[in-house]
């Protein structure tokens, strides 16, 4: 079972010939309302991975509400545990260029108010999984990673969008994955001295952590440090129309294969799959794939 405590939004998608520069004003060739927000992105990669998956956060009462969860809802997710606020439901505004490049906005609204406390300790059950992100309260997922840790669950953490987490609650990771720019990030909080070496980069993290540390390369794959040793495993080649949602497709299949009893390395494998496939279809949900498919390319 994975829990999975994180943010819901609702994206709006503008498909654009060029990214908007500096003090620039492109038009759009097309919007798309969609589901999204790292949390509910990576509890439906999860879920369509195999998994049995609970989503915990937090939204607001209007119609972006219901377009944050209906994939979620289709999909079997258990959504009992979302608070209904009164404050806007979580919204991103997402650029996708010709290129499959994007640039993100979000706005947290009703995100900011998801709650540790929303999750009883009777639901941290040895053997589960407890995947976060970072776009609800770090107080809230620093608080949830160490009952969970205590209690014997699989942590995982997304580092994602980069901020400063305690020391503490690093140390109750199980697992951290980062792309390239947050590992930097996170070498700077932690004064680790610059290195060029990606494996020696992950190791001296995972050292002090006390966990695994796995790194999203985009078109070149993962690298990761776990059990004293190296894992590298290349990207499938697709051709991406939008890149939207495959770090955290990653996540989610990666957290749903451990969970189901994968080994470390083939859950990098499903990961790195779904992460690839999600690429080649609009929109971060709208575009995970699930297990059969998963399995036909891994
Ligand atoms: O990782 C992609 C997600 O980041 C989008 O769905 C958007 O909502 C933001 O949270």
């Amino acid at each position: 079972m994975i829990t999975v405590f994180g943010s819901l939004n609702a994206d709006y998608v503008f498909a654009v010939e060029q990214l908007a520069r500096p003090g620039e004003t492109v038009l759009g060739k097309a919007l798309s309302i969609l589901p999204g927000g790292k949390g509910g992105n990576q509890a439906l990669a999860a879920r369509r991975a195999g998994a049995e998956v609970k989503m915990v956060g937090a939204l607001g009462q209007d119609g972006n509400a219901d377009v944050a969860v209906a994939g979620l809802r289709a999909a079997g997710i258990n959504l009992d545990q979302i608070a209904r606020i009164d404050a806007p439901t979580g919204m991103a505004s997402i650029m996708v260029d010709a290129s499959a490049e994007n640039s993100i906005v979000v706005y947290p609204g009703a995100n900011q108010f998801a709650r540790a406390t929303q999750i009883d300790d009777a639901e941290l059950q040895v053997g589960d999984t407890l995947v976060c992100q970072l776009e609800v309260p770090i107080v809230e997922i620093e608080q949830l990673l160490v009952r969970a840790k205590e209690r014997g669950v699989r942590t995982i953490l997304n580092l994602a969008p980069a901020q400063p987490v305690s020391r503490t609650a690093l140390t109750s990771v199980d697992i951290l994955i980062v792309n390239e720019t947050e590992l930097s990030e996170l070498r700077r909080q932690l004064g680790l001295p610059e290195t060029d070496s990606l494996t020696a980069s992950l190791q001296q993290v995972a050292d002090l952590i006390g966990g695994s540390v796995i790194s999203t390369l985009g078109a070149e794959g993962v690298c990761a440090w776990h059990g004293e040793q190296t894992y590298r495993v290349a990207a499938l080649t697709v051709d991406a129309v939008d890149t939207v949602g495959a770090g955290d497709a990653f996540v989610g299949a990666f957290a749903a294969a451990l969970d189901t009893g994968e080994t470390f390395d083939r859950a990098l494998h499903y990961g790195t799959v779904a992460g690839a496939l999600t690429c080649t279809q609009p929109g971060a949900q709208t575009a995970m794939p699930d297990l059969d498919r998963i399995r036909s390319r891994l």
